[in-house]
């Protein structure tokens, strides 16, 4: 393998992280918001997209949470950020991002995470499909992590097919959260059903912004070009908002 690949020399791109200081279970301090961009650089990363929950706990305030990222980007020069959206896909979620689809995207990109419920998958598919008749393209985030898909590992087929893509967890392919969601991220990327692997940190101790340990376990499974486009050029796509290619 050529370690001089060009895809080797750009840096990584976290899409899912709670960095933002005290805007929900994330980042609790702007020191802890410092500490995390520091260790993510560390480990390779070069551009971090802050997703703030937007659920039943916590309210998403795009102008507010905008002009943290603009705070962020004065106090780490280092590393470039945008604002995206840990959204839940609860009704009254959709009923807004049906009017304001732009208030939830990655950036000025067609990209929104989405969170499915954990509690019923009812109607998720065409729910999915119609978010897409504003011009957003869903990533289903962590559905290794989710009990309804892990009963029913062939949900991930219909959502497939409903345009979705889908984000694993960086440390769920590594066993943080077990074995079940460890296998569903290997069987995941063996049927090339990945898109991206993220970080989905919430600090710096047990739900760190590393990525580069994931992207080692997906290079054993999938080869090294693959697992750094899971990291570096399927990111690099979507916050220049072009098309991914699937696979
Ligand atoms: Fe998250």
């Amino acid at each position: 393998m050529n370690s001089e690949s060009p895809e080797l020399k750009n840096g990584m791109i976290d899409i899912h992280c709670h960095l933002l200081p005290c805007v929900d279970d994330g980042a609790k301090s702007w020191d802890i918001t410092i500490e995390m961009c520091r260790m993510a650089q560390q480990d390779g990363v070069t551009h971090i997209v802050a997703t703030p929950h937007s659920n039943y706990e916590y309210r998403y305030d795009r102008g507010l949470h905008a002009a943290i990222v603009q705070e962020l980007r004065s106090r780490v020069p280092g590393m470039s950020f945008s604002l995206g959206c840990d959204f839940h896909l609860s009704y009254e979620n959709i009923e807004d991002a049906m009017d304001h689809p732009e208030l939830y995207a990655i950036g000025d990109t067609r990209y929104i995470l989405v969170e499915l419920s954990e509690y019923s998958t009812f109607n998720v598919a065409q729910t999915l499909y119609q978010l897409q008749t504003t011009g957003l393209v869903p990533i289903i985030t962590h559905p290794e992590r989710n009990p309804l898909i892990l009963g029913r590992p062939e949900s991930l087929t219909e959502f497939a097919d409903a345009g979705c893509l889908f984000q694993i967890t960086a440390n769920s392919l590594t066993g943080f959260w077990g074995k079940t969601s460890q296998r569903m991220c290997e069987t995941m990327l063996k049927k090339n059903m990945v898109h991206f692997i993220a970080s989905d940190a919430h600090g710096v101790k047990s739900r760190p912004p590393i990525l580069s340990a994931a992207r080692e376990k997906a290079a054993k499974i999938v080869g090294l070009a693959e697992a750094e486009k899971l990291v570096v050029s399927n990111p690099a796509a979507l916050l220049n908002d072009m098309d991914l290619i699937r696979g």
